[in-house]
């Protein structure tokens, strides 16, 4: 039995003014009418997966995922645990595990971030399929995605010796998340790396075992604050206290970089991390001077621009390669290169209140 369980706690800075603090980017519609959220539980739909997802999120956006999960009928299918407050990726998925373990301890887990585009449905079902064998093997499994260029954004995987008995898996002979620019080029020209596709499966049982080994504290509060969290017929909330006491780590520094269980799938299904305004921009419909709009916005001698604007009118003229973002209460211009760095704006701006 696969469990989804669906990562929404991020903050999506890079996506600001759009993407907010109290209505971050998995819950906003960039591309078409359904949010990444929505999308990423509509794909778990379509490929056959019966059993409810757990929904791992922050209290504050509990009636936005409640009224996500309604648009798209799945309301009532859906186990939506809260954390009171943010402590990463590693924290967020031991409450699904633990959650999970008081009814079923043995299932497999297939952890994934509410905020990636995959539009290859058959090759993530080929990948799927192939993880789902090799983590009821107890191992934990990851996605290899070929690597395009010398990303410093995402974590690596060196494959190592393939697994006996089983087809197009390897163990992993090296994680490194989020390298510098030196390595990460390396990576690139040797051919041997992957990127990490943020997706992980596991079974509950052993996520939790791996855990306790290289993140104790990890797992002592968030164990205590499953133990000790609320339920109603429509939240699970975890038990502050005990949440608050947790690391704040991702689960590549925690887990990813440390485990010996590790086992890579090298996948083939298009992925992309909607991370930043270049990755919407690339995923955009665009006219024949590569500009892709949206709302009022009107471009003469414009080039390879992403412009958004639905309040107001934005004009735009005679500029190339820029990311124009018109909200009712901010402007972002960004060169697209230069795309990833409104995170550092953002930071000093809440610094400065
Ligand atoms: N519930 C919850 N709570 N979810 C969280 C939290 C949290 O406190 N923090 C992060 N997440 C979710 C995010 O919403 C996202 O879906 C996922 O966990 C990964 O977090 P990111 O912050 O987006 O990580 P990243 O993009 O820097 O790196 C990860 O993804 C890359 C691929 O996109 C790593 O796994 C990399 O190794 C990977 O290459
Ligand atoms: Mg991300």
């Amino acid at each position: 039995m696969i469990v989804p369980v669906i990562l929404s706690g991020g903050s999506g800075t890079r996506l600001w003014p759009v993407s907010r603090k109290s209505y971050p980017k998995q819950f906003c519609t960039l591309l078409g009418d359904k949010s990444p959220f929505q999308e990423t539980l509509q794909r778990i739909v379509g490929l056959g997966i019966k059993s409810a997802p757990i929904v791992v999120g922050n209290r504050e956006h509990r009636f936005i995922m409640a009224e996500q999960l309604r648009q798209i009928e799945m309301n009532d299918d859906s186990n939506i645990v809260l954390e009171p407050l943010s402590r990463n990726s590693a924290a967020a998925m031991a409450a699904a595990a633990f959650w999970q373990a008081k009814s079923d301890e043995d299932a497999i887990l297939w952890f994934m971030p509410a905020d990636s585009a995959i539009t290859d449905n058959k090759s993530l079902n080929e990948s799927l399929l192939r993880a789902y064998e090799v983590a009821t093997h107890d191992y934990i499994v990851m996605f290899g995605i070929q690597p395009t260029r010398p990303e410093t954004g995402y974590g690596y995987i060196e494959q190592g010796s393939p697994i006996e008995g089983k087809n197009g898996a390897f163990h992993i002979a090296k994680f490194l998340e989020k390298p510098d620019e030196l390595n990460a080029k390396r990576f690139l020209e040797s051919g041997k790396y992957f990127w990490n596709s943020g997706m992980f499966m596991a079974r509950a049982r052993i996520f939790l075992e791996e855990l306790r080994k290289w993140a104790p504290e990890i797992y002592d509060s968030v164990e205590k604050s499953v133990r000790l969290s609320e339920s109603d017929s429509a939240f699970i909330t975890l038990d502050e206290a005990s949440f608050m006491k947790t690391p704040s780590i991702s689960v590549d520094y925690a887990l990813a970089e440390k485990t010996q269980r590790g086992v890579v799938v090298p996948s083939y299904f298009e992925w992309m991390d909607v991370g930043s305004w270049d990755a919407v921009w690339a995923l955009t419909e665009k006219d024949s001077n590569g500009n892709a709009v949206s709302g009022n916005v009107f471009l003469d001698h414009t080039k390879n621009c992403y412009v958004k604007s639905d309040n107001v009118v934005a004009t735009v003229t005679g500029v190339e390669d820029l990311v124009i973002i018109v909200t009712k209460d901010a402007v972002m211009v960004s060169h697209r290169d230069r795309a990833q760095d409104i995170k550092h704006v953002v930071e000093l701006l809440r610094e400065q209140g």
